[in-house]
């Protein structure tokens, strides 16, 4: 008797015992982070304009939402003034285009941008983390000489809602990094600061600051991700400025070859599979890839702007003029899919990125897009983890070879003809108006003369 009811309660405890460890099991994975297979990311968005393109961000249910800088427009334009007093235009101009906003107007701007209805919406149901670019920063173009970058810094992290004792708040610039996802599955977002210890354009100086490659180093050589994600404000891979000078020109890591060389080198000593770079800025949208960095494609999708878009630049009759001087535009990284809305791969309207990420399938397989006002993708590329490994010299690799060569190429190493056709087409266009106008006013004057001797001898 005495011996069946210490069975019973053995059994009991045994019972209990099981429970609790499922409980504690069950309570674990619960606490381990959800999946995430939805990123969505943007830059460039003028607080004072309509800011449709939110709904179709919306609808894409992100988890996660990436701001890549020029969150707001936060300093001040000048009007373009060529001559008289206030000249904003030109060598000879004696004002800057742009200056600096106060701190109450910055903490307005931020707070229009804040509660704009379709950006309050998202926020109720994704995460929101990111940096920022110039214009958020304080200044076009601006880099650690400027002077507000402390004040600033903290607008932004109120306007990400950053906690009050976030060490992000101490540190000297914005740059930041997150890790979301479980274990196995788990995704990295690295986020840049391209603006508070960046040297002077054109020094061929740094753009991080030695803090920041310090933290990046530690960053990239840590603990594995599946993907790790790079967010950079400017573009990383695409060199523009080297086929559209001296026309005009576009910032980007291109202008500092060691600082980008530095970067590369990084990601291939750290042996990271699955890294690819997010970037804005521009005010369009591409995709590049280069593929002589590391052991494998490195990706740069640039999504650029959520509201403003080198085609409200100009009215809609001349948009086929836009379109026509980026399909000439020669570029080297760009991935020109056969899914593209336009012929040159690139989207001069508003635009976001999308990325999707397939878990379930071997192996993992990853969509990324950039996508129009009403979510339709307008370029696009689908990868997979296999395919962001160090290759290894296999059929596949073999197989790549080929095809990889396309994606090394610097712009800097086109035959001269194609790197400056641009600026070619350009002035020789300007020659033949210049010529015709000659031609014209000639014409018009032996016409008026004859008319005028003709009118004499009457
Ligand atoms: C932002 O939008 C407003 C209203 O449309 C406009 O007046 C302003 O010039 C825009 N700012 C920029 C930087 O485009
Ligand atoms: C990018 O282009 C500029 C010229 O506009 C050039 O000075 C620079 O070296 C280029 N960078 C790379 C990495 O090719
Ligand atoms: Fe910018």
């Amino acid at each position: 008797m005495g011996s069946s009811v210490a069975v019973v309660a053995l059994r009991r405890l045994a019972v209990v015992g099981l429970l609790i460890t499922s409980l504690v099991i069950f309570a674990c994975s619960a606490s381990d982070e959800p999946l995430v297979t939805r990123i969505a990311f943007g830059s460039c968005a003028n607080q004072s304009a309509p800011q449709l393109i939110w709904n179709a961000i919306t609808d894409f249910d992100p988890q996660i939402f990436i701001w890549l800088g020029d969150n707001i427009y936060g300093d001040i334009r000048q009007p373009f003034k060529l001559f008289g007093k206030e000249r904003t235009i030109g060598p000879w101009k004696n004002v800057p285009r742009f200056i600096p906003a106060s701190e109450q107007e910055m903490q307005s701007r931020y707070k229009r941008a804040k509660n704009n209805p379709g950006y309050s919406r998202l926020r109720q149901s994704t995460k929101v983390i990111g940096t920022w670019d110039d214009h958020d920063y304080g200044l076009n173009d601006a880099g650690k000489e400027f002077g507000g970058k402390i004040t600033n810094q903290r607008l932004l992290l109120d306007f990400l809602d950053e906690p009050q004792d976030s060490p992000r708040r101490k540190q000297a610039g914005v740059y930041s990094s997150y890790t979301f996802g479980p274990v196995g599955r788990q995704i990295k977002v690295i986020l840049l600061d391209t603006r508070y210890h960046r040297d002077p354009l054109f020094s061929d100086g740094s753009i991080l600051g030695s803090l920041q490659w310090m933290w990046l180093e530690k960053e990239l050589n840590g603990p594995p991700s599946a993907i790790t994600i790079i967010g950079s404000s400017i573009q990383v891979i695409s060199n523009l400025s080297a086929t559209t000078g001296p026309l005009f020109s576009l910032e980007c890591w291109g202008h500092f070859p060691k600082e980008r060389d530095r970067l590369f080198r990084l990601i291939r000593d750290s042996k990271r599979d699955g890294v690819f770079f997010i970037s804005g800025d521009v005010h369009f949208g591409e995709i590049t890839r280069y593929d002589c960095a590391t052991g494998y494609p490195l990706y740069d999708i640039t999504s650029s702007g959520l509201t403003q878009a080198v085609e409200k630049a100009v009215p809609p009759p001349l948009h086929f003029i836009v379109r026509f001087v980026a399909w000439l535009t020669p570029t080297t990284m760009r991935v020109m899919g056969r899914n593209c809305r336009y012929k040159s791969c690139t989207y001069g309207e508003p635009n976001f990125g999308a990325i999707e990420i397939d878990w379930d399938s071997t192996p993992v397989a990853m969509k990324i897009e950039v996508r129009d006002v009403n979510g339709f993708p307008v370029t696009g590329v689908k990868t997979s983890l296999l395919e962001l490994q160090t290759q290894r010299i296999d059929s596949v690799a073999a197989i790549r070879a080929e095809e990889s060569q396309k994606y090394c190429t610097l712009e800097m190493n086109l035959p001269w003809i194609v790197r400056y056709r641009l600026a070619i087409l350009f002035f020789c266009t300007l020659a033949i108006l210049l010529l015709g106008l000659i031609g014209l006013t000639y014409a018009a004057i032996s016409v008026s003369r004859r008319c005028l001797h003709k009118y004499k001898f009457d």
